[in-house]
């Protein structure tokens, strides 16, 4: 069986997977999750250069995908390049979906809600250059709305109030009146998209993400392997020590991981 790893900061690479795993049945997904240094929104563009490419060219050597899968943002929008050279897989990255919000927009103005990293790089510039020049783009950068995906993931009951606090900047100046496309920029907020749905004023008519094109560029890039051998079970690697397991391991679960091991690196 074919093997896809799929690696975030935390818990957001599990929207990816969903939809891995949705449009590519036949194929092992393990996860790879850098608690240890979560969360990446908030760290230094030197401090993740200096960390990414290492990092995930270990974990595929001890995981062996046949396809990497860079399932954050803030990662990918920095460091897809560096990574690529160094591993000798293909690997997928996840950027914001601007381009077919562009497409879409009735209004000409779209909002996207990433991480600070993100909001802040290059790469957005370039890709609002590339695809959205003829429209308005609205940024808000949050890491408390990936701080309340972990823990709503986790099981914590939290109230609407929360979402609507991190996500009403988006909205509050004279452009955002006009938002009618939001582009959910980071894997952490499709786990609650009904919370940022109910958030966004009523003119808001999409909310839209890049795990749908992700899966099938996986699925596009896979050779399909026909081997009957028996292949391990779905794994997660798990940087963050012991402590990061026992928190984590409930919600892997719920995702159907039961081979969760810390990886020191
Ligand atoms: N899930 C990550 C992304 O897509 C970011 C979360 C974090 O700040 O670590 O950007």
């Amino acid at each position: 069986m074919n093997r896809v790893l799929v690696f975030d900061s935390g818990v957001g690479g599990l929207s990816i997977v969903n939809s891995i795993r949705e449009q590519i049945p036949d194929t092992i997904v393990d996860y790879a999750a850098d608690a240890g240094f979560f969360p990446y929104g908030l760290k230094s563009d030197e401090e993740l250069q200096a960390r990414l490419p290492k990092l995930c060219k270990a974990l595929i050597e001890k995981a062996k995908p046949d396809i990497f899968v860079m399932a954050c943002n803030t990662a990918s929008t920095l460091s897809l390049a560096s990574v690529r050279e160094i591993v000798d897989i293909p690997v997928v990255g996840t950027v914001p979906a601007i381009k077919p919000a562009a497409e879409i927009t009735q209004t000409g103005t779209i909002g996207v809600l990433a991480t600070p990293g993100t909001i802040r790089r290059q790469y957005l510039d370039d890709l609002e250059r590339q695809f959205a020049a003829h429209i308005k783009v609205v940024r808000h950068g949050t890491a408390g709305l990936v701080e309340l995906a972990e823990r709503h993931v986790r099981g914590e009951i939290l109230s609407q109030d929360m979402f609507d606090n991190a996500i009403s900047p988006l909205f509050s100046g004279a452009e955002g009146q006009n938002i009618d496309v939001v582009v959910l920029a980071c894997t952490h907020f499709p786990l609650i998209r009904d919370q940022i749905q109910k958030a966004c004023p009523a003119y808001v008519t999409k909310l839209i993400d890049s795990g749908d094109a992700i899966g099938r560029q996986v699925g596009r890039l896979l050779v399909r392997e026909k081997s009957s051998k028996k292949s391990p079970d779905a794994c997660v690697l798990l940087t963050g020590g012991r402590a990061n397991r026992d928190a984590y391991f409930p919600v892997l679960e719920k995702f159907g991981y039961t081979r969760v091991e810390t990886v020191d690196l």
